[in-house]
């Protein structure tokens, strides 16, 4: 099986991203080709700070190695190492009818709120299907927010191959990474960056306490039973907990006499001690910048491999010269 999935660096990854996705990549590392990047150039479509981005790049290789993406048995590597991707960007964009793009939520959504959206935002599911196709990609593991993408890119990969030829892009199955893991923010919303409501992945013991102390809660009286099933703290355990350990806090809830403090704190404790270790190793990663950037090479030369042989079959079946003059 051949697993590709991307992550943008748009910010600080955040227990929604790790839940949500993250978590999936690692479980899915080892197939006979595991590769995951870290999405620069469609950040480009948000960030326009040069240095914010060089910053947040080099956070998401720390985080996403720090959490156990192991370089032995997934390919890491930065979307824009691999420029071949922009070529099948522009090969497709030329058989891409406008309406399917028109359709696609980023930009309905900001075309419905009035904002003036690039060509970028326009045709970014273009360059998302190239990033699938490049690599002739079976699985990918998406949120459900992706799931559009997924299905924009297995038409344009069926129109393409219905005009050059039935071999020449691989169609992807879509992998939906489990829905109950929509984590909720702080608010009790879905937790996005874009909602200002996260609990970033990597804070300091102190700073993470704050936040969790944070966490909107209703004003149900310390000695009155409470539900778990609608609180976010309890929701939030649940990521971390053992099927007992959910069971002996709802009971708490359940039995009155139990304030909020006291399921934040066990929140706070759960979440130290899953990510305790990751936070060493990001630690000692951090001060070997380096290797760090040694991985991302080695991982983008292996992909930027597979890359070419791809795009030399569609450049030939479109009728293109196989492969550009070298200089
Ligand atoms: P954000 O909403 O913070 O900008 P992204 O859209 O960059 O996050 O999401 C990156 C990945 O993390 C996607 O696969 C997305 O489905 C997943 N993800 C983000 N937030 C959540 C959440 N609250 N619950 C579950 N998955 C999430
Ligand atoms: N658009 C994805 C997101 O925002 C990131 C991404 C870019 C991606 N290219 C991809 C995911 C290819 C899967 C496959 O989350």
């Amino acid at each position: 099986m051949k697993v590709l999935s991307g992550i943008q660096p748009t910010g600080r990854f955040h227990w929604g991203n790790y839940f949500g996705a993250i978590r999936q990549y690692i479980e899915l590392q080892g197939n006979e080709q595991s590769f995951y990047f870290i999405a620069d150039l469609h950040a480009l479509t948000t960030i326009r700070d040069a240095g914010e981005l060089r910053q947040n790049i080099a956070d998401s290789a720390l985080d996403l190695l720090a959490l156990g993406l192991d370089p032995e048995q997934a390919t890491l590597f930065r979307q824009s190492d691999v420029p071949e991707v922009t070529e099948l960007t522009w090969l497709l964009m030329t058989i891409t009818q406008m309406h399917l793009l028109e359709k696609c939520h980023a930009y309905k959504d900001k075309k419905s709120r009035g904002i003036a959206a690039d060509a970028g935002l326009f045709t970014y599911p273009v360059l998302m299907a190239a990033d699938i196709l490049i690599y002739d990609s079976d699985l990918v593991p998406v949120g459900q927010d992706q799931v559009q993408h997924i299905e924009v890119t297995r038409d344009l990969a069926q129109r393409f191959n219905s005009l050059y030829g039935e071999d020449c892009l691989v169609l992807p199955e879509k992998h939906v990474l489990d829905a109950s893991a929509k984590v909720p923010g702080t608010d009790g919303e879905k937790m996005s960056k874009s909602y200002g409501n996260t609990i970033p992945l990597f804070e300091t013991p102190k700073r993470l306490k704050k936040i969790i102390n944070k966490i909107k809660t209703d004003s149900t009286p310390v000695e009155d039973p409470k539900d778990p099933e609608t609180c976010a703290v309890f929701t939030l355990y649940k990521l971390f907990a053992s099927p007992q350990q959910q069971e002996e806090l709802a009971a708490r809830y359940r039995a009155g006499g139990m304030g909020y403090g006291e399921a934040k704190n066990a929140l706070y404790e759960a979440a130290m001690e899953q990510f305790g270790a990751a936070f060493e190793r990001r630690a000692e990663l951090e001060s070997r910048p380096d290797d760090v950037e040694d991985i991302l090479q080695a991982g983008a030369r292996q992909a930027r491999q597979k890359a070419q042989a791809v795009v030399e079959r569609v450049r030939s079946a479109c009728g293109l010269t196989a492969r550009p003059v070298m200089v």
